[in-house]
């Protein structure tokens, strides 16, 4: 029976997000999806371990209490100033239906005769989730791109622009930005905050491998959220937590709105017991900028030419063929990474960082390829 009526249009006219794939093939190098080389401290293992019992059958806490409280001392705020959820992904698609009103309804307010309450902004390149998140609401988009070094456009070149919006309900910068991999000082992005009227989320996913976080402006901005995650430099993308700091207010609004056990228990068990062992982590963290700044090196060597990089990725023009045909001559070499088919990063191949070894692996493939 033909059933495709009972879903809604725009639904049916969605163009879904694209994960990077997770392939089972034996002895592959996986350096296409920005996780992490290392695995959760012993500490981690040890905890998730001890809670797989009889417990099971209980329901997590709700509000990811204790976590909350670990975070807010780790940030220096109150849980009150924290939201959790089943990954960042996730706190990014609520901030959307809490705060921006979908295109259709009539009840959006005008300002200077734009709808702005229905307005997602964003910078191209960056996390392609948003237009997702966008589309999926109902909202309009709005994406404006960055410089072309994808450096961020000054509010003055904003304005003179005339694409950037500054009444947007909300957007969204990713910092540093993904997938070009560039960072961003807190001083530019203050200056863009205050000079939006809507939310601002600063997407900080990748900021443990960066010289700056703005985590500040989430204290002293009322409009200004900065999302976390444990996915990429805790090692702990199976379990999915993430989390926004914020303002009271939002994350009051955001916690009405949100599945009533939205972090589940294993996952909030592991993310507390990573707050635990920082050592462990900051020590890997050192260990990947290391692996990243000499894989560049090593790269560039190979003339490639490699942008800049703040996170545990690098974006990396290279040579003799396009970056889609490098996508595939690697993978015919059990080694794969990220090609993203938009035009602003089509010539590119994105590489996460992995192990020293499997960053020598790479560069030995490339040397046979060239
Ligand atoms: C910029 C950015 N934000 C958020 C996320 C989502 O992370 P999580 O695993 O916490 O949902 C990603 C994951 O790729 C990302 O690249």
């Amino acid at each position: 029976m033909p059933n495709s009526e009972f879903i809604r249009p725009l639904v049916q006219n969605l163009h879904a997000y694209v994960p990077g794939e997770q392939p089972k093939i034996k002895g592959l190098i996986k350096l296409n999806t920005n996780e992490n080389p290392y695995p959760p401290s012993p500490r981690v293992l040890d905890a998730v371990k001890a809670a797989v019992d009889g417990r099971l059958r209980l329901y997590p806490n709700p509000t990811a209490q204790n976590l909350r409280e670990k975070l807010a001392k780790l940030h220096g705020c109150a849980p009150e100033n924290i939201l959790v959820g089943n990954g960042s992904d996730e706190v990014l698609a609520l901030a959307v239906r809490g705060f921006v009103e979908p295109s259709q309804n009539s009840s959006f307010v005008f300002r200077n005769s734009r709808p702005w309450k229905a307005v997602v902004q964003y910078f191209t390149p960056s996390y392609s989730l948003y237009p997702v998140l966008a589309d999926i609401h109902g909202a309009t988009r709005n994406p404006v791109e960055l410089n072309p070094d994808f450096s961020l456009p000054s509010v003055a070149d904003l304005r003179r622009s005339r694409k950037w919006d500054f009444d947007a309900a909300l957007t969204f910068i990713t910092t540093p930005n993904a997938p070009s991999g560039r960072g961003y000082t807190t001083e530019e992005l203050k200056k863009i905050c205050l000079a939006q009227k809507g939310i601002v989320v600063l997407d900080e996913a990748y900021v443990d491998f960066a010289e700056e976080n703005a985590m500040e402006l989430a204290g002293k901005l009322p409009h200004v959220l900065v999302a976390r995650t444990f996915s990429k430099a805790y090692s702990l993308c199976f379990q999915r937590v993430g989390y926004f700091v914020g303002h009271p207010n939002l994350i009051a609004a955001l916690d009405k709105i949100r599945d009533s056990y939205n972090v589940n228990g294993l996952g909030q068990i592991a993310a507390e017991a990573t707050l635990d062992d920082l050592k462990y982590y900051r020590a890997n963290f050192k260990k990947i900028i290391t692996t990243r700044e000499w894989l560049a090196a090593e790269l560039t060597k190979a003339n490639f030419r490699v942008l800049p990089s703040q996170t545990n990725f690098i974006l990396a023009h290279p040579p003799e063929f396009a970056a889609s045909e490098w996508l595939q001559k690697l993978r015919d070499k059990k080694i794969l990474v990220r090609w993203f088919n938009a035009p602003e990063v089509r010539d590119y191949l994105r590489i996460t960082i992995g192990t020293p070894e499997e960053a020598a692996a790479l560069v030995k493939a490339v040397r046979q390829i060239v």
